[in-house]
């Protein structure tokens, strides 16, 4: 018969091949791919926009329910809209990339988008590929296989600012080890890995190899189905 829907949570700070290993491995099995950290940077833009006070929770929370987000979850062609616009280039700019933490420890922010991701992950036919920082903890906790990225915080500087073309390594790595200290330590479903999580160290693995790691490993899953 027609095989079950396959649902994967891949979670891990930044820098570790998350989006590209995510990406990847959903085009390869004909799966959804979700990209949650766009969500968050989306909502962040808006709020930047509409020039919220960034500092002030309460006034984030007030309208946390006003952007409409919309996410294309073709793998080969994502896409993510507010309230009509294609956001996908502003949201990667160093000042949204700066406010993100801050507007996705909001706990309302946070329910708002969560919905989302629900949502988007039970409607996907075949099945779909999540990335994020709390996909297998509090999103998605039923999810049939959860991957844990990690790399050393090295690895981790070097790909990003090699991502930035021209970024200053020591810099990024600053910039990064900030973000990841404030993401792991907020109180609402902080980045964490789950306790049935596998993780994958990527610091001496090349891209194609963490992906053909995970294509076996989802494999695996969908023949146990
Ligand atoms: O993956 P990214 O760097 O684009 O994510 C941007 C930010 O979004 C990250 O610093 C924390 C937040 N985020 C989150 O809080 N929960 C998620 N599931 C994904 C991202």
């Amino acid at each position: 018969g027609a095989a079950k829907p396959v649902i994967v949570a891949i979670d891990g700070p930044s820098g570790t091949g998350k989006s590209s290993t995510s990406k990847a491995v959903a085009a390869q099995l004909g799966l959804s791919y979700l990209d949650t950290g766009a969500q968050y940077r989306a909502i962040t833009w808006w709020m930047v926009t509409n020039g919220i006070d960034i500092e002030d929770p309460t006034a984030i929370a007030a309208v946390a329910g006003k952007p409409e987000i919309i996410s294309g979850t073709d793998p080969d062609n994502p896409t993510i809209n507010v309230d009509g616009t294609d956001v996908a280039g502003p949201i990667r700019t160093q000042e949204v990339t700066s406010k993100v933490s801050a507007v996705s420890a909001v706990p309302e922010v946070r329910t708002r988008i969560t919905e989302l991701q629900r949502s988007l992950a039970t409607s996907a036919e075949y099945g779909i590929v999540v990335e994020g920082r709390d996909i297998g903890t509090t999103v998605l906790p039923d999810a049939d296989l959860k991957i844990f990225l990690t790399a050393s915080p090295e690895a981790r500087a070097a790909r990003r600012s090699g991502e930035l073309k021209g970024a200053d390594v020591n810099a990024t790595r600053e910039a990064l080890i900030k973000r990841d200290a404030a993401d792991s330590s907020r109180k609402t479903s902080p980045l964490a890995k789950a306790g049935d999580a596998v993780e994958v160290d990527t610091t001496a693995l090349t891209l194609q190899q963490v992906i053909e790691c995970v294509v076996t490993l989802v494999e695996e899953k969908r023949a146990a189905k």
